[in-house]
């Protein structure tokens, strides 16, 4: 089976390697020649943990190609995903489909035998089927069929994800477009992954729901945590407490500066724009963008009170500045808000990020980068951790607190003990939990 993978983003290029490695013939399509150039020296666009090797090993095996030539990849292929950006339209908050339609004027333009259409990134309700009138309108000639398989991959760990999902959508309403995708996933009948067959729109409004309901699940644990710290409870413990319930659930229960990343903060805006349209209200996603923003500003506070209510001429060392670990994206990171903030209330900002300071000290101007964590102590009033990489987590603490001006720790992941951090002589505050006031020990 032959399938053409339009975009290599994200999506696009995890799935098109994951597919190959399934044993397809893949294309991947970009219209970026420097991108494609640089994917085929073996210099992926992104880092994504063992992509690299997973490019390499299935291009070397003949399955795995990348073109330039949309027209190429796709008149051979059995399926064409459509794995595009649908960044947020500036202004409205919908979806811009900008590239999705480009992509499908492509296509039609140059389409010359019975294919199926498949959108994989993430499209408003409705778009799949938008598309296929397209299609009927502009090739009356052809039976092209579109089918929708929103992707769940998590990036720094988007191949397990693809590999071993919980589950695969696909929105189809033909016997085809159900026998190619059925064939595309066989693989995973092997480890028993259910994959279920729906209508275009249930598919396309399963990737919207789940990604809301998974930010509301972290709003919801991160109002928890300051209400533990007003009532002396630990978050970590009610999470454990609530997740253990099987209707609940323990992933996503972990609290922290709020959620960023490219898909919950566009998704669930595109989501409440289609509620919108169809004037069938979603408070519960409105409040949980409302919170989740305003606790990006939120945390800006904590790190000041935690200095004594100022941090004007203090020097605020900061370690990670990326939405999540295991990535160099820095699309909607908290830190976008948060190291601004600082700055702007007088403080001098420092930080270290393993992958994401290229792409940081562009979005990040003024503050000062270091070479490791180390780089950014010397003098720091307080450690603030923002991203909870698992460098972080082995920190040499003796060698911090001699570093530091200030013995203080701001840990809005809650990477540490506190009772480590404690007998290490700092003053420690986290999410949801007590903040303890360190025996503060001389320095030496
Ligand atoms: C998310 C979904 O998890 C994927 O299933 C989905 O495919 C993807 O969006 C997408 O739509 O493309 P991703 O944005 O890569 O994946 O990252 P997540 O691991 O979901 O984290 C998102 C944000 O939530 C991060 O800022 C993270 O720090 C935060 N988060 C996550 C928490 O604060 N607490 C948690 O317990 C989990």
């Amino acid at each position: 089976m032959r399938i053409a993978m339009i975009g290599t983003g994200y999506v696009g290029l995890v799935s098109g390697a994951c597919f190959a490695e399934f044993g397809l013939d893949v294309v991947c399509v970009d219209r970026d020649a420097d991108k494609i150039a640089r994917i085929e020296r073996g210099e992926m666009p992104i880092y994504e943990p063992g992509l690299d090797e997973l490019v390499a090993r299935n291009r070397d095996a003949g399955r795995l190609a990348f073109t330039t030539e949309l027209g190429d990849a796709v008149r051979e292929a059995d399926a064409v995903f459509i794995a595009v950006g649908t960044p947020t339209r500036r202004g409205d908050g919908h979806a811009d489909l900008t590239y999705v339609f480009g992509a499908a004027e492509d296509i039609a333009a140059c389409v010359s035998r019975p294919t199926l259409v498949v959108t994989k990134s993430t499209v408003p309700v409705g778009t799949t089927r938008r598309l296929w009138d397209f299609f009927r309108e502009r090739r009356p000639d052809l039976p092209i069929e579109v089918a929708s398989n929103p992707e769940f991959l998590r990036e720094g760990s988007a191949i397990g994800d693809f590999m071993r999902p919980d589950r695969v959508v696909c929105g189809v309403e033909t016997e085809r477009a159900r026998d190619i995708l059925a064939q595309a996933y066989r693989p995973l009948n092997l480890i028993e992954t259910p994959i279920l067959f729906t209508g275009l729109e249930t598919a396309e409004l399963i990737k919207y729901a789940t990604n809301s309901f998974l930010a509301m699940k972290i709003t919801f644990i991160n109002e928890i945590a300051d209400l533990c710290e007003k009532v002396g409870a630990d978050v970590q413990a009610v999470a454990k407490g609530i997740g253990l319930d099987g209707r609940i659930g323990r992933k996503f229960l972990h609290a922290g500066p709020g959620y960023g990343g490219s898909c919950f903060p566009k998704d669930t805006l595109a989501l409440l724009r289609t509620a919108e349209q169809y004037d069938s209200p979603l408070r519960t996603v409105e409040t949980v963008v409302a919170v989740n923003e305003a606790r990006k500003r939120r945390m800006v506070r904590k790190i000041t009170d935690a200095c004594g209510g100022s941090v004007a001429g203090r020097a605020v060392a900061v370690l990670g500045v990326t939405f999540k670990p295991n990535t160099d994206d820095m699309r909607e990171s908290p830190s976008l808000v948060i190291l601004p903030a600082l700055q702007a209330e007088g403080a001098e900002v420092r930080a270290y990020d393993p992958k994401g300071m290229e792409e940081a000290r562009r979005l990040l101007p003024g503050v000062i980068w270091g070479e490791d964590p180390y780089g950014i102590l010397e003098g720091a009033d307080v450690l603030v951790i923002l991203t909870e990489w698992n460098e972080f987590r082995g920190l040499d603490l003796d060698r911090v607190r001699r570093m530091m001006r200030e013995p203080r720790i701001v840990d809005l992941r809650n990477v540490f003990d506190p009772e480590r951090v404690v007998r290490a002589g700092f003053s420690y505050v986290s999410i949801g939990r007590p903040a303890i006031d360190g025996s503060l020990p001389e320095k030496h």
